[in-house]
């Protein structure tokens, strides 16, 4: 009996976003969002580059649903740039924009292969910036709710589900709390009264979806680590659980258990978000969803006297994240214990390698083993009584890694950004495998 065999309907999958593949940044009217503009300032990005041209997704569509329906992928999570539906964040929808989403919905559909849309990657539309502070303000919440109803309008009938947001944490503390991302703020309050603003705008976005009659199932992606300190001192214990409460617990105690973790809540004092929350907020936050998605990379490991290096027993990535598979099985069955969850998909997982390509190949064996051993970890799960619907593999090919530029590669599919050649890994062979068997490598499969 093969131990690592997944249920014929898991949901096997490829993730990209809008603003790491797509190019086309000035195509059909696009307005600017935060990252064209955090992109050029100097020094923000490895090399000053930027996601003007990408992958050039944008123009060579069907191509690459070529390949992904090749792979005998079933499923594509794609996140819509919010900049090419409504280029001000707010006023007139752009028919151009959406009508890039409609070739990409129906090429999915018609090739059979289920659309999982994401609302918001990070792309804020500028102007929203400009003029109102972004998710800073309050309103900025209310115009997203315009543009996740016009999206609900337009596909939700077609897609197979929508999340509204990707890893919050991203978007309120790389952005607003190290500047390490677009908009590049760095003010403790302004990070903790954006991810209010980022989860207001979710239940009010699920509350106008249903409203509107949008039957797709609706949910959110969050990236979540379990968190261990570096030694068992009870320093290091709490600061492990410090970590914890302001990375994961963050986002889930409010949406699924109406409020704000205490711990967190203390350690952010008078910067805290108790300026901007308002009666009534935790009841639109907790509104039920559908499924909940699950980023993972790598755990937290903590240190009370600064970071401490982890000891890799699988090695680092590229980007010098620790492998630790096994921190997928105990963060999905610990957070099985401590919320009330709705099926879950894991929605991104992946590593950056340094990939050679030669004579045609790219020998991506640490890839294949990254895979192989964290597809083993979420079978491990599953037998433990969680609920993981599918998989999605961070990512189809390689782009614009945010910061990193084109530095870091995590593609299945090899990119050549000078030609825009596609060329398929090993790893994408060995994943086109997986999915044909539904079951994993034999060396992950001794009982
Ligand atoms: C996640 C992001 C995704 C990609 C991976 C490597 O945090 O959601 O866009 O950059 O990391």
């Amino acid at each position: 009996m093969n131990k690592y065999k997944f249920s014929d309907d898991f949901v096997w999958g490829v993730a990209t976003s809008a603003y790491q593949i797509e190019g086309a940044a000035r195509a059909d009217g696009r307005g600017e969002s935060i990252w064209d503009e955090f992109c050029r300032i100097p020094g923000k990005v490895v090399n000053g580059e930027s996601g003007d041209v990408a992958c050039d997704h944008y123009h060579r569509l069907e191509e690459d649903l070529d390949l992904m329906a090749d792979l005998g992928i079933k499923a594509y999570r794609f996140s819509i740039a919010w900049p090419r539906i409504q280029p001000d964040g707010k006023g007139a929808f752009n028919e151009k924009g959406l009508a890039f989403y409609e070739r990409l919905v129906d090429g999915l559909l018609k090739r059979g292969m289920q659309p999982f849309a994401t609302l918001y990657h990070w792309d804020l539309p500028l102007t929203l910036q400009q003029t109102q502070q972004g998710w800073e303000s309050r309103d900025t919440a209310y115009r997203f709710v315009e543009y996740a109803r016009k999206i609900g309008r337009v596909f939700g009938d077609r897609v197979a589900s929508i999340a509204t947001h990707n890893e919050p944490w991203c978007t309120a503390w790389l952005g607003n709390a190290t500047g390490y991302f677009a908009p590049g703020n760095e003010s403790l309050k302004k990070a903790a009264h954006v991810a209010h603003h980022l989860l207001l705008s979710h239940g009010l976005a699920l509350q106008a979806l249903r409203a509107d009659g949008v039957t797709a199932p609706l949910g959110i992606v969050l990236n979540q680590s379990p968190a261990h300190g570096a030694t068992d001192s009870p320093e290091d214990q709490a600061a492990a659980s410090l970590e914890y409460a302001k990375f994961v617990r963050w986002y889930m105690d409010p949406l699924f258990k109406g409020r704000y973790p205490n711990e967190a809540l203390q350690w952010y004092g008078d910067n805290g978000p108790q300026d901007v929350i308002r009666d009534g907020d935790f009841d639109i936050i907790g509104t039920p969803m559908d499924f909940l998605g699950i980023n993972y990379y790598t755990r937290i490991y903590a240190s009370a006297s600064g970071p401490k290096r982890p000891p890799g027993e699988f090695g680092f990535t590229d980007m010098d994240w620790e492998v630790y598979p096994q921190g997928l099985t105990e963060l999905l069955t610990q957070l099985n214990a401590d919320y009330d969850l709705p099926p879950i998909f894991i929605t991104e997982n992946g590593c950056a390698t340094k990939d050679v390509l030669e004579n045609g190949q790219v020998q991506d064996d640490d890839r294949i083993e990254f895979y192989d051993r964290h597809l083993a970890a979420l079978a491990d799960a599953v037998k433990q009584g969680v609920d993981v619907a599918g998989y999605f593999a961070w990512s189809l090919m390689d782009n614009f890694e945010w910061a990193s530029g084109y530095d870091k590669r995590f593609g299945m599919v090899h990119v050549d950004y000078a030609t825009q050649q596609r060329t398929l890994k090993d790893s994408a062979l060995w994943y086109r495998d997986a999915i044909a068997r539904h079951a994993l490598r034999a060396n992950t499969m001794e009982t």
